[in-house]
């Protein structure tokens, strides 16, 4: 029943029915676009990683309309190839999938770090946020690492348990730290995206 009515809530979302005429791998392109436009995160020949990358919705997207450098896309579920987009499959927060990553960069820092990571829900609500601020504190941590020293971090939290506590954080990482729910994310999700910009310190990778 629950199942029903979670797809009827799909099949008349307004985003849901775009992405499929426009024939994009997610709803969320919708999101990064809006992000993009308001922040103006993808720069002309960046370094970009996507991470929680599968289906594909935003690699898909920055590959087919922006000239950039690179994109490397991790993700620990599998994801149709997509030209000009390396993807490294695993969990992100093992250190041999970070190395990988790196790797794959040739060790080239990354100007932007995106992250749509979601886990999944247990139906704790704490136990849920727990988890997911477990791996939003990991890419927190590898971005100091892997963002050049002007680079840019969009990540996905959700408000709630654990959140004051990331955005001190992110304000302590970054100069400038933003907040911002997209039209395009559902109204009745906790889901928002922090934007950091202007890392206050970098470390070698
Ligand atoms: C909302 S989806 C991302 C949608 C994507 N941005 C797009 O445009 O198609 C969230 C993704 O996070 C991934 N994820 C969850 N935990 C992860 C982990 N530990 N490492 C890598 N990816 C993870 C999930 O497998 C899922 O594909």
């Amino acid at each position: 029943m629950a199942q029903k009515s979670w797809r009827s809530n799909q099949s008349s979302d307004e985003y849901f029915l775009k992405a499929k005429k426009l024939g994009f791998r997610s709803r969320s392109v919708f999101k990064l676009k809006e992000i993009n436009k308001k922040y103006k995160i993808i720069t002309k020949e960046a370094r970009i990683l996507d991470l929680g990358s599968s289906p594909g919705g935003w690699s898909e997207y920055i590959a087919n309309n922006h000239r950039v450098k690179t994109i490397t896309a991790n993700d620990i579920q599998p994801m149709e190839s997509i030209d000009n987009v390396k993807f490294i499959p695993g969990d992100f927060t093992k250190d041999e999938i970070q190395r990988e990553i790196i790797a794959s960069n040739n060790n080239h820092k990354f100007n932007l770090i995106l992250s749509d990571i979601s886990t999944k829900k247990t139906g704790n609500k704490i136990t849920d946020q727990y988890q997911f601020y477990n791996i939003a504190n990991d890419v927190l941590e590898f971005s100091l690492n892997g963002l050049t020293s002007n680079g840019v971090l969009v990540i996905k939290v959700f408000i709630g348990h654990g959140f004051d506590d990331f955005k001190n954080d992110l304000d302590n990482c970054f100069e400038d730290v933003y907040i911002y729910k997209p039209k395009s994310s559902r109204p009745e999700s906790k889901e928002t995206y922090a934007i950091g910009k202007k890392i206050r310190y970098t470390q070698n990778l």
